[in-house]
């Protein structure tokens, strides 16, 4: 009998969840992400110092206020750090919109535009890269323009609720990375409750999701992410994609079992549920009748700013 993980693979796309260069040298993912997290974690190491300094040199040649130099050298850096993991992986690399623009649709067109420049003059082109945003109305409504208008992809995070992908879907996003774990947590932490991966709030939500994709013919990507377990990825066999941690993929690699497969387009029929629609004003209310998916999202945010914040006063510091 061949392992959980192989079978896996014959039925989702697999994805190791990392972002640390020999990892990903190591699992060779087909896809892989880079976050300000990632980047202020690999930029202590002296071997990407010269990352650092290429995107310092950029910004101090273009110019402008010390904000503007910040700015310009964080981009850089970002696309620099992604140029890097497109070496290693034939698929697409992740990068992420600051999370302060969250709020704010135009300026999370205007930063994607940059990003993807900035990887044009690095000889990269827009089909190897997805614009990662966080899922608030008005991150979805940029990834729209930006799927539309420019054939920009986007990888929509921070993913707690159905009323988010629905917006996703709708908005025709080329993918969208629900959260699992984060999820499970949340429920644990609040009802004091254990679950067991088949009533896995955050399992639930997945399949919810997915099986609505499938029933109304939305073609975005389900790539379920954040696991805390092998029993909640078992549980979402099946999936378009799933993210996984290496050390779960070690898991899944030991394991000799038969794996069942739970989610596909014929299995989807038997759970069909009506198609809804989600306007601005539906969408935040349903979001804010969500405590768990509200909670989640602001905390999301707030850690992914604050992370953006100590990289940017890291460049700071080398720009004065
Ligand atoms: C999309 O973003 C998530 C984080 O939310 C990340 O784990 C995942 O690897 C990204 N997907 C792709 C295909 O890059
Ligand atoms: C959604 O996007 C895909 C690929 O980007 C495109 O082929 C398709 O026509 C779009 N669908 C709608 C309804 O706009």
């Amino acid at each position: 009998m061949s392992s959980i993980l192989d079978q896996l693979k014959q039925q989702t796309v697999v994805v190791a969840d990392t972002g640390d260069f020999e990892t990903i040298a190591q699992y060779k993912p087909t896809d892989a992400t880079t976050n300000p997290s990632l980047i202020l974690a690999a930029s202590q190491k002296p071997q990407y110092a010269k990352l650092i300094d290429d995107a310092i040199d950029y910004a101090k040649a273009k110019g402008g206020s010390i904000e503007e130099q910040t700015e310009n050298s964080l981009d850089k850096l970002l696309v620099n750090f992604g140029c890097e993991i497109l070496k290693l992986i034939p698929g697409r690399v992740s990068t992420e919109v600051d999370a302060r623009l969250s709020f704010n649709k135009e300026a999370t067109i205007q930063k994607a535009l940059q990003l993807i420049e900035l990887y044009k003059a690095a000889g990269i082109s827009k089909d190897r890269v997805l614009i990662k945003i966080a899922s608030t109305w008005e991150g979805i409504q940029a990834a729209k323009v930006l799927e539309e208008k420019y054939d920009i992809h986007c990888n929509l995070t921070l993913l707690f609720s159905f009323c988010q992908a629905v917006a996703c879907a709708e908005a025709n996003i080329t993918l969208i990375s629900p959260f699992v774990g984060r999820i499970l947590d949340w429920y644990k932490s609040s009802t004091g409750k254990t679950y067991e991966s088949h009533e896995d709030p955050g399992v639930l939500s997945v399949r919810r999701i997915y099986n609505y994709y499938k029933n109304h013919g939305h073609n975005t990507i389900v790539m379920g992410a954040s696991f805390r377990n092998t029993g909640e990825i078992k549980q979402l066999a099946g999936c378009d994609y799933l993210t996984i941690s290496p050390s779960l993929l070690g898991e899944l690699a030991n394991e000799q079992a038969e794996l069942v497969r739970v989610l596909s387009p014929e299995l989807a029929k038997e759970v069909a549920e009506p198609k809804v629609t989600f306007d601005e004003t539906a969408f935040r209310w349903a979001l804010n009748e969500d405590a768990m998916a509200t909670e989640k999202l602001s905390e999301g945010i707030r850690k992914f700013a604050e992370d953006g914040r100590k990289l940017e006063a890291t460049l700071r510091g080398k720009l004065e």
